[in-house]
């Protein structure tokens, strides 16, 4: 069985988002990682005597999918923070992509953020249809519910309250995001989009 090992980031001075949060931001991706591996392992045990486990078994198993999206989301939540934030490349790909259907990326980071602003726990993010060459912006539940399945996903946004509840307060997910947008490395969202 594969142990996954939580990743590191190289996240500079972000505008708006302050060191403390990132911190302890990261250490709850930490412990996404960590349960996934323990749950894993618990639900091989428990399979030893499946009969008699069942029931926890498959209380487990529905674990495991909100474990590994916390996990893989957001290794691309910090991947889009690092390094520095840097323009939107006109002559990319993505940019031309996002242009051709929304008109701007500012259009498109609008309604991203509307996305971002309904109530609840959950993630707005960004998919990307290959076959009809066509974004979708989607809400996932927490972290494991309402995926688009099969699509790839672009941009993830994290508006969980602990995303901006230190720096920003219960309601102000409004200006978090306005700030998140700001600090995004656009290089690392465009090479991630013409890697799919
Ligand atoms: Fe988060």
């Amino acid at each position: 069985m594969h142990t996954y090992e939580p990743k590191t980031f190289t996240i500079p001075t972000l505008e708006g988002i302050s060191q403390k949060s990132i911190d302890e931001h990261i250490g709850l991706y930490n412990g996404y990682v960590k349960n996934f591996n323990a749950i894993t392992a618990a639900v091989q045990d428990l399979m030893s005597d499946s009969a008699k486990n069942a029931h926890a078994i498959s209380e487990l198993t529905r674990r495991l999918s909100f474990e590994f999206d916390g996990m893989r989301l957001h290794e691309i939540y910090f991947t889009q923070l690092e390094t520095a934030a840097t323009s939107s490349n006109a002559e990319s790909p993505l940019a031309q992509a996002i242009s051709k259907q929304f008109g701007s990326t500012d259009t498109l980071l609008a309604q991203l953020k509307q996305v971002g602003l309904m109530r609840g726990p959950g993630w707005a993010i960004l998919y990307y249809d290959e076959s009809v060459q066509t974004f979708h912006i989607g809400f996932a539940g927490e972290q494991h519910q309402g995926h688009f399945a099969t699509l790839p996903i672009v941009l993830a946004l994290d508006v969980w309250e602990h995303a901006f509840l230190l720096d920003y307060g219960a309601q102000g997910k409004g200006g978090y995001i306005d700030s998140f947008f700001k600090n995004l490395n656009w290089t690392a969202v465009e090479n991630r989009f013409a890697g799919l």
